[in-house]
């Protein structure tokens, strides 16, 4: 049996080279197979000039519904953390290490199910090109997913969050936690401590440009 062939998101690449060309590109990727269990690509959504740039990991069941990134649970923690740490949203671009939502049934519940290297592979051709459109000053990696990508495999956001690391992509890649590590916390006093250190880290960032 042939081996499967692997595909890359840049196969589906338009002519432009324009944000919203991208968009709708993306659209009708399928580079891999999860644009078959999600309702729509989610891309990056936000300013095209935008001085920071936040990636997760990729969209949840209510981005999935409504084709934008971060607008669930996590997405108003992260408004709120940003807001605190001084930053709009409306002045950054917000997007995904991988643009559609990975989910398997749980009762009639779908359950975020982690993107394995061959899925963030085949989709990383979408997020260099969001990168290299906004050409932001500062990368904000939320969670070990897009810190990894981004890093390398070695990265870890406990031991390196919140510190601005010199990269080709950006003058200034800082990672730090996923707001939905926030979200399980434990308790309330875990909830809070680890909200404040996020805000630090979003500090940190804000205070680079
Ligand atoms: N978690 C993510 O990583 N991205 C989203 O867009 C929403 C939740
Ligand atoms: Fe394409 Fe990324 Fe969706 Fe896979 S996850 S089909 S690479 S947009």
């Amino acid at each position: 049996m042939a081996a499967k062939e692997l595909h890359t998101a840049d196969e589906f690449f338009p002519e432009r080279k324009t944000l919203p060309a991208f968009r709708r590109a993306a659209a009708d990727c399928q580079a891999c197979d999860l644009w078959r269990r999600g309702t729509q690509t989610v891309f990056g959504e936000g300013l095209a000039g935008a001085r920071v740039l936040l990636i997760g990991e990729q969209p949840g069941n209510e981005e999935d519904l409504s084709g934008k990134p971060f607008v669930g649970p996590a997405g108003r923690l992260l408004d709120e953390a940003l807001a605190e740490a001084g930053i709009e949203r409306d002045q950054t671009y917000v997007t995904n290490v991988v643009k559609h939502f990975k989910w398997e049934p749980r009762g009639k519940r779908r359950i975020h199910k982690k993107p394995v290297t061959a899925e963030i592979a085949a989709c990383r051709p979408w997020l260099e090109a969001e990168i290299s459109l906004v050409k932001p000053k500062v990368i904000v990696c939320l969670g070990a997913t897009a810190a990894q990508a981004l890093l390398g495999p070695k990265f870890r956001v406990t031991k390196d969050r919140g510190r601005p690391l010199e990269s080709t992509l950006a003058p200034f890649v800082l990672a730090t936690v996923h707001p939905s590590s926030i979200l399980r916390a434990p308790d309330d006093e875990t909830r809070h401590r680890e909200k404040r250190l996020f805000i630090e880290d979003l500090r940190e960032a804000a205070s680079l440009l």
